[in-house]
């Protein structure tokens, strides 16, 4: 760092476990970008003082995480459209004082599925598991791709009929409940969890019984702790394609990346970065 470096981060309440700090630093030295990223532990009753200073020390841009992802939209100056229909911003871009909020996480979780496991979803038949905030984001960056229908079911179906009211105009989108799913699989091109059942501690839990998708069907999982849930390993031995959570956090950090830099994000360092720091923190 001199007196020239630009300055990143991301904001959370807890932070301690992100990520972001090595992915990103890694990826500024591999492009030799005199950038640097931190992590910043940001209360609730904080943050309109935290985003204050981000403008007064003219940070670049900052990625923000739970539970700020709402909140913080309040303390910007213009929200990108897909973040605005998302409800939600997890990156911040300051162009000369105005401050931009977007949201890299539906978009992310998007490239990575098609780069990862399924190139091309027009016309193909979507279940998303979960109708929380992380769904949301993500419905809408799916429906961008012009699939023929997307389902969303949730164990409380009442929030699965929010989300599809609140999105319809984007797709052909259908709430139904839980108890529906197994028929709603039997003819899915792509079914994605994004529930946290599965999640450490609890990685015994699957979500649905993986026999009702169909053989070639793409089986997703927002988790990424563990790298492959249950859900994904019973998936797995089916036969079906499998894509995990990681590529969704790598591609939100890419995006962003390319939000801030306007160069393209080296996505296998970055992945490299975020393997070996999982490597280094299940031996501590
Ligand atoms: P996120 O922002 O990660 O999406 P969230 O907004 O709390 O988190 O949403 C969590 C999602 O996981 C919800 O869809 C929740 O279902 P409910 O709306 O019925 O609560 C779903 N979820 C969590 N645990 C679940 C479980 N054991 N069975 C079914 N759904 C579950």
């Amino acid at each position: 760092m001199d007196s020239y470096t630009v300055l990143f981060g991301v904001i959370g309440d807890p932070i301690r476990h992100s990520k972001s700090p090595v992915m990103m630093n890694r990826a500024f030295e591999a492009l030799g970008i005199n950038g640097s990223y931190g992590a910043f532990h940001v209360v609730p009753e904080k943050l309109g003082e935290a985003i204050k200073g981000i403008r007064a020390l003219g940070f670049r841009g900052l990625n923000v995480t739970l539970p700020h992802k709402v909140n913080v939209m309040a303390h910007l100056d213009e929200i990108h459209p897909g973040a605005l229909a998302a409800g939600a911003v997890n990156t911040i871009v300051n162009e000369q004082g105005r401050l931009i909020g977007y949201n890299t996480d539906g978009i992310g979780y998007v490239r990575s599925l098609k780069e990862e496991a399924a190139s091309n979803l027009a016309d193909s038949k979507i279940v998303v598991l979960g109708a929380g905030g992380a769904a949301r984001g993500i419905v809408w960056a799916l429906a961008q791709e012009h699939p023929a229908e997307i389902i969303v079911a949730n164990r409380t179906e009442e929030k699965a009929r929010e989300l599809v009211a609140t999105l319809s105009a984007e797709a052909n989108l259908t709430p139904i409940a839980w108890s529906q799913l197994q028929t709603a699989c039997q003819d899915a091109d792509v079914v994605i969890n994004t529930t946290s059942i599965g999640m450490a501690p609890n990685v015994d839990a699957v979500p649905l019984d993986v026999s009702w998708l169909k053989p070639g069907a793409v089986a997703s999982d927002l988790i990424y702790n563990p790298l492959k849930t249950k859900f994904l390993q019973q998936s797995d031995e089916r036969g079906l394609v499998v894509h995990g959570g990681l590529g969704m956090f790598i591609y939100q950090g890419a995006y962003a990346f390319e939000y801030w830099t306007g160069q393209r994000a080296p996505v296998e360092v970055m992945v490299q970065a975020v393997l070996e720091s999982f490597e280094t923190s299940f031996s501590q």
